[in-house]
């Protein structure tokens, strides 16, 4: 599905960040979507914002409806080669095609960078993200088992993800 007609997709700038903060706050306290579990520390996010729309080595776009940020992206080197993303789209605006073009600005931008691959972790329960991924070429690469403690004692695993964008490069000669 296309993006809704009303949605733009666009590098973030400076003056989003409040906005871009609200929505991650109304994300993260969702409570089952992020890694980050609520209170988000206000200020940390200002400046992880900022630093991402600074940063030349790594990428940050919004959707927009007006003056709304509905929907917001952020991509960087996990490591060398190696793109990583988090995501987020306003619980109101979910299923209308802007989850799908903000992951593929992320893979524009990846290729643009010079990265070979993507990769990301998505909680097994997950539906949406992992099927958007899916969507949009990623493939399920693994499953890290009781990876991560969440505040309330749990331990959740965590579904690997990744898109291979250099299929052309040998692979090892030796497995
Ligand atoms: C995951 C998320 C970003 C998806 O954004 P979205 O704008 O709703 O996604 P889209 O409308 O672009 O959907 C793209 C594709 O994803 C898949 N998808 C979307 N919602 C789905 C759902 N509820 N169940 C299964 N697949 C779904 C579909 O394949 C869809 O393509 P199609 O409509 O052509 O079939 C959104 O649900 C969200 O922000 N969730 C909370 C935060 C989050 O989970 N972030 C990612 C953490 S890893």
């Amino acid at each position: 599905m296309p993006p809704h007609d009303r949605v733009t997709i666009r590098r973030a700038l400076a003056s989003d960040a409040d906005a871009a903060v609200d929505l991650r706050v109304r994300v993260v306290d969702e409570g089952i979507w992020m890694g980050t579990e609520p209170p988000v520390d206000r200020a940390v996010a200002i400046a992880a914002f900022h630093h991402y729309v600074d940063s030349d080595d790594k990428g940050s776009f919004v959707a927009v409806v007006g003056e709304t940020v509905v929907g917001a992206i952020v991509v960087s080197f996990a490591l060398p080669g190696v793109t990583t993303l988090g995501m987020n789209v306003d619980a109101e605006w979910r299923g209308r095609g802007i989850g799908k073009a903000l992951v593929e600005q992320v893979i524009t931008w990846s290729r643009a960078h010079g990265a070979h691959k993507i990769e990301l972790e998505v909680w097994p329960h997950n539906a949406a993200a992992i099927g958007l991924y899916e969507r949009t070429g990623f493939e399920r690469e693994g499953l890290r088992r009781r990876q991560y403690r969440r505040r309330n004692g749990e331990l959740w695993d965590a579904i690997v993800m990744g898109l291979v964008l250099d299929t052309q490069s040998p692979g090892s000669t030796l497995s």
